[in-house]
Order: structure tokens, then C-alpha cells, then sequence
């Protein structure tokens, strides 16, 4: 069924399991995204950034969730991913997203703070979750972010913000990046203990291309319980496209439904094989 974020986030965290939260954007990926989370019985989050919000069109988008998640037996969130405009945020709470990406990082942290206040309340009055940021995650997600990091707050700082906004998870910067990494990332994974041993609290693991299997579960069994892949998706799209498109020229076979069908296939596969590398595998 769909359900609340923190339905699915509050198991993953307290055993330690981490929840792929995958960005599509379009049918074909949504389809390919929940045939994996029913494969392999496993909990997922789907998310969509304002840029495929405002491509599909949100109201677009919600028909396509409602029709393919109805009657689906493993737990599903739908989330907007990093979300700097109050007004997308609005629209999407009103169609029925479950839980809002408010990255308001650019703003000095204090009027981050008072904002993101708002957003929970929000949030709230519609049974939906927030995720808060205070700084910005290095490389650019649909066109939102920057290219260099904002350094990180002090550990006193990031916990008056969780105190004050009652955030149902916190996405900080441990010099993870967006989009695949130029150099192999030197991670502070201390900073996700440290936070989580001071406000236990769901940790959001962004910048997830490109990281090893080594790093998730480090990152994990810390209390990264959700982990967010864009790149990596968005690079098995393309590729099959261009893969099926290449034979399909060579031999002059111009059929849609089997290119839809194998590019559906690897974005299954992709999102199938992080499954059981996060361990949410048979927690569905
Ligand atoms: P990647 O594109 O590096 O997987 O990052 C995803 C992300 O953090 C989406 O918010
Ligand atoms: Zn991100
Ligand atoms: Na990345």
C-alpha cells in the first residue's frame, strides 16, 4: 500500500536497513521502480524532482502513481526531492505526496529554520513528512543545487534545527555529492554517528551514484535509512534506449512496446540489485 514515510523509514532505521529512494520520471522508470520493490518484496520510496513535476505536470504524475501503485502489497512513499520553491511544495502536498524535500540550504540557516516550521505545519494538516537540509550537497540535482558544497554546520546547529522543526528526516552534508563522483568521495561517515547519537532521527543519504557497497552499508548500519540514487537511474535509461535503439536500426525493427519492455527491464534490475544491497529485501 501507500503509506506514510515514516512508516517505512521508522523500521529501516531502527534495524538498520536502508530504503532506496529512487528518482524517476516518467511511466516507464515508476513502472520499473515498483515491479523491483514487488520482486523483490521490499519497501521504496519514489521521488521526483521539481524539474519532472513540472515536465510531467504534477497532477500528470499523481494519476500515473494512484493507477500503478493501486492494489501493490509492498509498502510505497511518494516524495518531492529537493524543493526550494514553497509553491511546488504546496501544489505537491495538495495532490498527495507523502512527504517534501524543503532545501531551503542557500538560505542562512536561520531563516531555514523558520521556514521549514512553516513547511512541517504544512505538512502536517495533510498527514505528510519533511525532510530538512541546512547544507547544500555539492553538484546539481535537476538543476537544483550547487557546485560547491556550503560548508557544514556545527553538530549544535544542526541539532537546533532538528529540535526546532521536528523534521521527520535530516539530509546532511558528509561530502557526498550529486551526480557521479570526478574522484572517490572521502565521506564523513563519523558526522551521520555523531548526529544520530545525539537526535535519533533517520538519516538521508544523498548523492548515492557512484558510492561503493562498502560505503552504503558503513553508512547504513550507521543510520542511513534512506539512500538516494538519481544518476545511476538516469544513466540506465538512457543506455538501454540507446542499446535496444542501435539493434533496432541494424535490423530495421521498429516495435515501442519492446523498447518500452527492455528499458523497463534494466531500470527493474538497477533498482532490484540496490535492494538487496541495502538490505531492504524481504522487508516488504
Ligand atoms: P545521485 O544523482 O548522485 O544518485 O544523487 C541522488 C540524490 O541525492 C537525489 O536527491
Ligand atoms: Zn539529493
Ligand atoms: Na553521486
Amino acid at each position: 500500500p501507500v503509506v506514510p514515510l515514516t512508516d517505512i523509514l521508522s523500521g529501516a532505521f531502527k534495524e538498520r536497513y536502508g530504503v532506496p529512494a529512487i528518482n524517476v520520471f516518467n511511466d516507464l522508470t515508476l513502472e520499473g521502480v515498483l515491479a523491483a520493490a514487488v520482486d523483490r518484496s521490499s519497501p521504496l520510496i519514489v521521488q521526483t524532482s521539481v524539474k519532472t513535476v513540472r515536465s510531467v505536470g504534477g497532477a500528470t504524475f499523481y494519476a500515473l502513481w494512484k493507477a500503478m501503485t493501486a492494489g501493490i502489497e509492498v509498502p510505497v512513499a511518494l516524495h518531492l526531492d529537493h524543493c526550494p520553491d514553497r509553491e511546488v511544495i504546496t501544489e505537491c502536498l495538495g495532490l498527495g505526496w507523502n512527504s517534501v524535500l524543503f532545501d531551503a540550504s542557500r538560505l542562512p540557516v536561520e531563516e531555514n529554520m523558520r521556514q521549514t516550521v512553516e513547511v512541517v505545519a504544512e505538512a502536517r494538516a495533510h498527514g505528510a513528512h519533511v525532510e530538512g537540509e541546512i547544507e547544500s550537497i555539492t553538484g546539481v540535482e535537476d538543476g537544483v543545487g550547487s557546485d560547491r558544497a556550503a560548508a557544514q554546520q556545527d553538530l549544535d546547529v544542526a541539532l537546533e534545527f532538528l529540535e526546532t522543526t521536528g523534521v521527520d528526516v535530516f539530509a546532511p552534508a558528509i561530502g557526498n555529492a550529486h551526480g557521479s563522483y570526478k574522484r572517490a568521495p572521502v565521506l564523513d561517515a563519523d558526522r551521520v554517528s555523531d548526529l544520530v547519537a545525539a537526535h535519533p532521527l533517520p538519516i538521508a543519504l544523498h548523492g548515492g551514484s557512484g558510492l561503493s557497497d562498502e560505503q552504503f552499508r558503513d553508512l547504513i548500519a550507521r543510520g542511513c535509512a534512506k539512500v538516494n540514487i538519481s544518476t545511476a537511474l538516469k544513466e540506465t535509461f538512457m543506455k538501454a534506449n540507446l542499446v535496444f535503439l542501435e539493434t533496432a536500426a541494424r535490423e530495421q525493427k521498429w516495435d515501442p512496446p519492446s523498447l518500452f519492455r527492455a528499458v523497463r527491464d534494466d531500470v527493474m534490475g538497477l533498482s532490484g540489485s540496490l535492494m538487496t544491497l541495502f538490505g531492504s529485501a524481504g522487508r516488504g
